[in-house]
């Protein structure tokens, strides 16, 4: 059994998980906000992967350098070499400057092996989502499954998507890894907790990872009937914890995991 697939007992002490690393702390995505997440007691951490010029999964949110790179080139014109010198730390000290640390300048886009390498030091899990524009899903799936079947952490991951067709794709490809289909506030979504129950079953994900505004009792049961571990994201008040301890939600994935810590040390 793998160690993350289908805990559908739930968890009574819900598992916290950095969104992005500490991204309240530390620049998203880089391996500063993952030592942050690691330093800050998160028990595991979320990072969003694409593919780079090479073929090379590499962690980053958006589709382009824009708003943490200062530049308007896409990550998918760029080599995973040329990704790695560039500086995508410095516009968080000049958005947040009371949290800003100029070691931040030298943080880069990292690959997806290198957090992984970094993250042997948490408990687990490492949530891992594939992020698409429109493209075919099977690429970025491939590289991915590849990376973590060599690192040898395979059961540490859960892989997540919007896109369901990725997710059964991993599926495929890797049978015993964990995934996750997430699923963000639509009408369908919101009104029609049974569709998206039905569409993760039909992905065959053993997680489903819900926008908080969708975590309501009648969604939360079904899930839960269904066998479908839940995590909730993004939640930054530790208020979340008593509801997801009683609602055995399996985890809750914030930007401040330090915050969760503190109140309930
Ligand atoms: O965990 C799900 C969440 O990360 C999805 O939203 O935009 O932060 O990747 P986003
Ligand atoms: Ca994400």
């Amino acid at each position: 059994m793998n160690t993350v697939d289908s805990p559908s007992e739930g968890n009574p002490s819900p598992l916290i998980i950095g969104h992005r690393g500490a991204s309240a702390w530390a620049p998203e995505n880089t391996l500063a906000a993952f030592r942050w997440a690691v330093a800050a007691g998160a028990d595991g951490i979320e990072m969003d992967v694409r593919l780079a010029r090479d073929g090379v999964p590499v962690v980053i949110h958006d589709a382009d350098l824009r708003r943490t790179g200062g530049r308007a080139d896409l990550v998918a014109e760029l080599s995973s070499a040329e990704l790695g010198r560039l500086d995508v730390g410095s516009w968080f000290s000049g958005r947040y400057p009371h949290r800003s640390r100029s070691e931040f300048a030298s943080e880069t886009v990292p690959t997806l092996a290198q957090v992984i390498e970094l993250a042997r030091q948490i408990p687990g899990p490492l949530f891992v989502e594939l992020k698409f524009e429109n493209e075919d899903a099977k690429p970025l799936v491939a590289a991915v499954c590849d990376v973590i079947a060599k690192t040898g952490l395979a059961g540490k991951v859960i892989i997540k998507s919007f896109r369901l067709d990725a997710v059964a794709e991993v599926r495929r490809l890797q049978p015993n890894t964990a995934t996750a289909a997430l699923f963000e506030p639509t009408l369908t979504t919101f009104f029609r907790p049974d569709r998206i129950v039905r569409a993760a079953l039909e992905a065959a994900a053993g997680h489903i990872s819900l926008h908080h505004s969708l975590a309501r009792p009648k969604l939360v049961r079904l899930a839960r009937d269904a066998g479908l571990a839940i995590t909730v994201w993004t939640v930054d008040s530790p208020r979340w914890r008593p509801w997801a301890s009683r609602d055995r939600i399996f985890a809750l994935i914030t930007n401040d995991p330090a915050a969760f810590r503190e109140r309930y040390r």
